[in-house]
């Protein structure tokens, strides 16, 4: 049995800026989809067989040509992303294989520096028999929750908090289970299915695997890049 790769990359990166959409910019010289793919490929015990990236519109032919040397063994398919990430993720998965496949990963392109170790403990939980799997760390701020008026309404004992992550892996039933309810307002994959009353596992995640959205980000993706390559 092996595993399916999505990676939804088809997002503009408003909050970041520029030119480019987000998974096209470059760290060290390569785009983010591509320090994506290769990350997962680095997980060996995930045992990737297929790859579906999902990608603005009309960029699909460029992106497969760039992606093709990096998918190894691995099938590579590219589709025209959604207007919002969990269109993207769905389109994605109507293309990932039912045979053969036991887990679903579902990784951002802009969490690009995710270690295998991470990548390699979430295929083993889902494995493990976890129907859904998140990588989670430990959050540093006091977080409030705030009223529309931005008055704080309380404060969630921190200790009860983590910040998640991807990739996040799933039984293929049980996702596209919860991808066939919409996706509506959910940021991430592991939502949909706390929708449907499945029981999300956390196992623990990276500093590394930030996810680069705003400008300094990737001033920390180049610092860490060029801390890994020393
Ligand atoms: N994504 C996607 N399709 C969308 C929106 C987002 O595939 N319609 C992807 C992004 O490319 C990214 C991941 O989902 O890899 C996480 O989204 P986010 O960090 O919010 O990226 P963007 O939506 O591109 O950034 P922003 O919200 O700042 O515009
Ligand atoms: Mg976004």
């Amino acid at each position: 049995m092996s595993t399916a790769a999505i990676i939804p990359a088809a997002g503009l990166g408003l909050r970041l800026g520029g030119e480019t959409p987000k998974a096209f910019r470059e760290v060290g010289g390569e785009s983010l989809l591509v320090h994506a793919v290769r990350g997962l490929q680095a997980a060996t015990a995930a045992d990737l067989a297929c790859f579906v990236v999902a990608v603005p519109a009309g960029t699909e032919d460029a992106v497969r040509k760039e992606l093709e040397p990096y998918a190894g063994d691995a099938r590579l398919l590219v589709v025209a992303g959604g207007a919002e990430r969990a269109d993207s993720v769905r389109v994605a998965l109507e293309l990932v294989p039912v045979d053969g496949i036991d887990c679903i990963l579902v990784h951002d392109a802009a969490r690009a520096f995710v270690p295998a170790a991470v990548v390699e403990r979430v295929v083993a939980a889902v494995r493990g028999g976890a129907s859904a799997v998140v990588p989670a760390v430990p959050v540093t701020d006091t977080i409030k929750r705030v009223s529309t008026a931005g008055e704080v309404v309380d404060t969630p004992d921190r200790s009860t908090l983590v910040a998640v992550q991807t990739p996040q892996g799933f039984d293929p039933a049980v996702l596209r289970r919860a991808h066939a309810t919409g996706g509506a307002g959910a940021t991430d994959d592991a939502m949909l299915c706390e929708r449907l009353g499945v029981t999300v596992l956390t196992v623990e995640g990276s500093e590394d695997a930030f996810k680069v959205t705003r400008p300094r980000d990737l001033l920390l993706a180049e610092a860490l890049l060029a801390d890994r390559r020393l």
